[in-house]
This record gives structure tokens, C-alpha cells and sequence, in this order.
């Protein structure tokens, strides 16, 4: 009688995940938002519907935005993948993070790790993109609660500090361009690198 129980059949794949070599053996059906969170353990990249409609799992594959939901990880073997925890250099945020923190550009988080991803592709493309433009290059990526207008700010605000860090000095920031505000009138705490934000969740920020 044939054996029923034997184990699916893995192949080996050799990434280039966030700067460093990964590999490992996996199902030929592992989609590659699995293989990123389970064996790697990079939970940042999220699972909202696994049927390529939400954009909750955008990741970048050899520079291009890719919902990883709709990608095997055998197709990705050989490639570099950054992933939302690889977008941070030296400590310091990309400005698309920033600008969500800036702008508020969230509120439970969970379309967020996407959404900064196809952001920062989208400015890759286009670094001066209208609001139009911001709104359509967003379109597979869905949010249950901001609205999108506040996403929209963020990655305006993104594109004036990207514009500027590139020498353009006079860059704009949106014309209405404003920090929230917390219900006792302060702003938040502005954390400029991911050490400083770490401080402010463990209670140390110099504005306290
Ligand atoms: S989980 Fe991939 S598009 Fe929703
Ligand atoms: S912030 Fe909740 S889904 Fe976008």
C-alpha cells in the first residue's frame, strides 16, 4: 500500500533578506509572506487576505513591489527582499516611515508595513507625486480606518523630506501640513531613530 503520511517533497531556496543570505528548504506551495514570517520570523509583513486584495503583505522583490501573498517562495529564490524591518538604516527611519509618524497616518497599524512599502516604491517612481497620483498608486493597498487621507499626508510629507535630503531645499511640505495633536494639547513625542522611539516606549522620552 502506498504511504499516505509521507511528507511533502522541499526544495532549497538561497534569499538575500534585508541585506543578509537566508536559505533554507521549503514546500514547493509555501507562498513567500509565509516563508517570510514563519521561518524567518519577520512578522512585520502582515497576512490580511492572501488573496492579493488587501496589500497588507507588500514587500519589495529585486526593487519592485510585490504582494507576497502571490508569490511563492521558490519563485523568489535568488533574489533581495526588503521587508518593512529592513527599511530603517543605521537607525535612522526611511522618510516614508517618518512621515507616517508625522502625518498619523495610522491607527490599528495593520495595513501599515504594506502601505509604507508600496509608498516608498510609489516615490521611487514618481518622487513629486499629486495627490491623485498618491491616491491611484495606492489603490491595491486597502485601510479599514484612517480614511487614506491622513496615508495621503504621509507620503506627501515623505516626498517634501526626501526632496529635501536630496539637496532641494525648498521642497515642500503639504500646505496643511500639521502634527496631531494629543487631546491635553502636546504633540507627540518626534522620534528620530528607532533607538529614540524605543526610549519613548519604555517611558524615557526627554519630553517627559
Ligand atoms: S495578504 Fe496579500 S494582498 Fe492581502
Ligand atoms: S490603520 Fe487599521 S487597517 Fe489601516
Amino acid at each position: 500500500m502506498a504511504d499516505t503520511m509521507t511528507a511533502p517533497a522541499t526544495m532549497a531556496i538561497q534569499v538575500t533578506v534585508n541585506g543578509s543570505n537566508r536559505g533554507g528548504n521549503v514546500e514547493p506551495r509555501t507562498l513567500l509572506v509565509h516563508y517570510l514570517r514563519d521561518h524567518l520570523n519577520l512578522t512585520g509583513t502582515h497576512v490580511g487576505c492572501d488573496t492579493s486584495q488587501c496589500g497588507a503583505c507588500v514587500v519589495h522583490l529585486d526593487g519592485e513591489s510585490v504582494k507576497s501573498c502571490t508569490v511563492l517562495a521558490v519563485q523568489a529564490n535568488g533574489s533581495e527582499i526588503t521587508t518593512i524591518e529592513g527599511l530603517a538604516k543605521d537607525g535612522d527611519y526611511h522618510p516614508v516611515q517618518q512621515g507616517f509618524w508625522e502625518m498619523h497616518g495610522l491607527q490599528c497599524g495593520y495595513c501599515t508595513p504594506g502601505m509604507i512599502m508600496a509608498s516608498v516604491s510609489l516615490l521611487q517612481r514618481n518622487p513629486n507625486p499629486t495627490e491623485d497620483e498618491i491616491r491611484h498608486g495606492l489603490e491595491g493597498n486597502l485601510c479599514r480606518c484612517t480614511g487614506y487621507q491622513n496615508i495621503v499626508k504621509a507620503v506627501q510629507y515623505a516626498a517634501g523630506q526626501i526632496g529635501r535630503d536630496a539637496g532641494a531645499a525648498d521642497a515642500p511640505l503639504p500646505h496643511d501640513a500639521h502634527r496631531p495633536i494629543h487631546h491635553d494639547g502636546t504633540t507627540p513625542h518626534d522620534p528620530a531613530s528607532v533607538d529614540d522611539w524605543e526610549d519613548e516606549l519604555a517611558g524615557e522620552s526627554d519630553e517627559s
